[in-house]
């Protein structure tokens, strides 16, 4: 991307974002509203959204708490081996995807699964597939951490031959394992965060603890880092921007016992710019990063918002009504000047 200064996104999709409920909604539900055309919000919720009645007043706490921003929140739902075709059916129009924990690997998973049994699953994630409904998935095992990611590969391929026209997304890759997986089969997708773009394992553990880089999947190696540089730069067609911004109040991450999570949404666009201009990659493979691939993928056309954004540096803040932001403090070297519908 040369560096001419000014960049224009048209209608960016994070298609994995967290955005909670109740008090924490409403403090930073703005700050993807403002800047994303849509969104994929996901279900962990206590309790976790997983039924009808709760993806449509989850929906309606969101866009109230959006208030007038054009901004499309695309629901998920909470995935239960007990999913029948007649109840998939009746929340089909509520949800663009589904989304499966495995059992307490992240907060709020606890009701997630265990085994992954193909035949269990079976009636579920067939009716899913007849309906054409993606599933979106935390591919980590309970293995040792910095394995856990790619002892879930194998996983993966199993969905992926079981369930041969279900679109399996894998969730926030962290490793070239799961490059080279998303490579072997068809029906396999994948988002990437910003911030698993930017951090290895040093920059969270290496030096002083950086609790506000702590997350699930944790950093990994460098050469892990640049198998998904490589694909996210290059505009690779099943791969799709997905922030993982997942907000934590500052008490909760600076705490004995810091919880998972870095929060990305209001300097994503920015951080993203910079990092395809620095790694000379061009504007059209940002662009489909950000938006096209998804569009192709999930088959959603999003409202039409263009941000422009202009090379001057911008001091992230050091927090955003008590959510620390990665880089507080810090300089980037991208703002947002306009955002305009069209
Ligand atoms: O770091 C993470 N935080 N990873 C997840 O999978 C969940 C998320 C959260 O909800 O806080
Ligand atoms: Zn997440």
């Amino acid at each position: 991307m040369p560096s001419t200064h000014q960049v224009t996104l048209n209608a960016p999709l994070d298609m994995h974002l967290h955005l909670r409920d109740g008090e924490m909604l409403n403090h930073i539900a703005s700050a993807s509203a403002k800047t994303f055309s849509a969104a994929i919000i996901m279900p962990n919720l206590v309790p976790p959204v997983s039924s009808k009645e709760e993806v449509v007043a989850y929906k309606k706490r969101i866009l109230s708490a959006i208030g007038q921003e054009d901004f499309t929140p695309y629901m998920t739902l909470f995935f239960k081996p007990s999913y029948d075709k007649a109840f998939l059916e009746s929340v089909q129009n509520e949800i663009t995807a589904i989304k499966l924990y495995p059992a307490g690997i992240t907060t709020n998973s606890e009701g997630g699964v265990s085994g992954f049994d193909v035949e269990e699953l079976r009636p579920a994630l067939e009716a899913m597939a007849e309906l054409n409904i993606p599933l979106c998935v935390h591919g980590e095992t309970n293995g040792f951490v910095m394995d856990r990611e790619a002892e879930f590969v194998s996983i993966y391929e199993k969905l992926a031959t079981a369930f041969p026209k279900l679109k399996i997304i894998m969730e926030h890759i962290t490793t070239k394992a799961s490059v080279d997986a998303l490579e072997k089969f068809e029906n396999l997708y994948a988002t990437i965060t910003v911030h698993h773009l930017l951090i290895t394992l040093d920059d969270v553990a290496g030096g002083m603890l950086q609790p506000h880089l702590f997350c699930k999947p944790i950093a990994k190696r460098p050469e892990d880092r640049e198998a998904l540089l490589k694909i996210a730069l290059e505009g690779h067609p099943k791969v799709m921007f997905g922030s993982d911004s997942a907000p934590h109040p500052k008490h909760a991450k600076e705490a004995c016992g810091c919880a998972a999570g870095v929060f990305t949404a209001p300097i994503a666009l920015q951080l993203l710019v910079e990092l395809f201009e620095k790694n000379d990659a061009s504007l059209e493979n940002l662009q489909a990063f950000v938006s096209g691939n998804a569009q192709n993928i999930y088959g959603v056309t999003p409202g039409n918002k263009k941000v422009l954004l202009e090379k001057k540096a911008f001091k992230v803040p050091a927090d955003y009504k008590g959510v620390v932001p990665m880089y507080a403090e810090e300089e980037i070297a991208y703002s947002i000047k306009e955002i305009t519908h069209g």
